[in-house]
């Protein structure tokens, strides 16, 4: 086989996989349509379900896309007609909700607060109480943007007081931070197959309340991304309705497997230690964060850009790159901040020699020194 460097991806996803998440691709060739491969699709689907702890209250739907398609699955399936949407928004990934629920003509009401900010929830109340018609709340649980976990728990529970369905982006927490989605009792959930999951990119999927298939039927707005007829035609056919990515769902059924060897605590522990180790080391460089300790979703670091004349994002990129590390641009944070994520397959010598890799960068550059 061809020889592959080991890459250190410190980008919030795609991430970096393991060898045998990639080998798992390199497969024989199988038509979709075959029942091998609808067996295949089912247990993932199954599986998936289990990662957030959701068997016999929740199901799957599985789409060929990357993650905005599950969030305009769940938005477009579950608002009615006539309804509102509430969208916390305070980043990137909620203002995106914002859009797309527009995009298809859904009357939003946006809590809209600066990125890095957190959320009020009694403002949520308030906005509930004073718009009888709010049937829906989209939240980000880790709002990628700035490393913030959003307080899901506290929202679900606020919403459900007033019988409104909550659907949570848990694009890049959902196999990282441990989710009971019965705890949180959400009706969507959406992530997708290149985050904390660590498989390759291009499958997404929505965990949803099965009692709430029979209601999503007459919703249907988007003909491609319509959660009823995509879990239905599975549970029919054993097949999806539109070619899926062969190969990459392989690899996500290896990636999951290897979820359940390492188990949900051993996951959060390798992360936690890893974000400690990134934590402290670039604490010790100089580096300042965006959000206060309590606010992180110890997934994402969003850093405060440093003042130094000498510092220059582009540059310390292209330096790390070269010596196989990627970092991260800032998207938009209330201050200027560049980002490092540490899901994926890390372990802490990747982080220590990342660190390592900065510091020369930092001295021969003179910057913090
Ligand atoms: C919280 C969150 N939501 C949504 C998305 C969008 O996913 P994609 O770029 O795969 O469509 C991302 C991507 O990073 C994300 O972090």
């Amino acid at each position: 086989m061809k020889k592959i460097d080991r890459k250190i991806l410190l980008n919030p996803g795609p991430a970096t996989t393991t060898l045998s998440v990639k080998e798992a691709m390199l497969v024989e060739d199988i038509c979709p349509r075959e029942k091998d491969f609808g067996k295949v699709l089912d247990t993932i689907k199954e599986d998936l379900v289990k990662v957030v702890h959701g068997e016999g209250s929740h199901i799957c739907a599985l789409f060929a896309a990357s993650g905005t398609g599950g969030l305009e699955a769940a938005i477009t399936s579950a608002v009615p007609k006539g309804k509102k949407l509430l969208v916390v928004d305070n980043g990137a990934y909620g203002s995106r909700m914002v859009k797309l629920a527009e995009t298809f003509g859904i009357d939003v009401v946006r809590y809209q607060i600066p990125y890095g900010d957190y959320p009020d929830v009694a403002v949520i109340k308030n906005l509930i109480g004073s718009n009888s018609e709010i049937s829906h709340l989209a939240v980000v649980h880790h709002e990628t943007t700035t490393g913030m976990l959003n307080p899901v728990q506290e929202i679900c529970d606020v919403a459900h007081a007033a019988n409104i369905e909550v659907i949570v982006d848990c694009m890049s927490s959902y196999a990282g931070i441990p989710i009971d989605i019965k705890k949180w009792n959400a009706e969507y959930l959406v992530s997708s197959s290149n985050k904390c999951i660590q498989g390759m990119p291009g499958m997404v999927f929505v965990i949803f309340k099965e009692s709430l298939l029979e209601k999503i039927k007459e919703t249907k707005r988007s003909f491609y991304f319509d959660i009823y007829s995509q879990y239905t035609g599975f549970e029919k056919t054993g097949q999806m309705q539109f070619t899926p990515p062969v190969q990459v769902a392989y690899a996500l059924r290896q990636a999951i497997d290897e979820y359940f060897t390492e188990g949900e605590q051993g996951r959060w522990k390798r992360y936690l230690g890893n974000y400690e180790t990134l934590y402290t080391g670039l604490s010790e460089l100089g580096f300042k964060f965006l959000l206060s300790d309590e606010q992180q979703s110890k997934i994402l670091l969003a850093i405060k850009e440093p003042s130094h004349p000498n510092y220059n994002f582009d540059a310390m990129h292209d330096y790390l790159y070269e010596r196989g590390f990627t970092i991260y641009p800032g998207k938009g944070a209330k201050e200027a901040t560049f980002r490092l994520s540490i899901l994926g397959d890390l372990h802490k010598e990747d982080i220590t020699s990342f660190l390592k890799c900065l510091k020369g960068y930092l001295e021969s550059n003179k910057i913090f020194g």
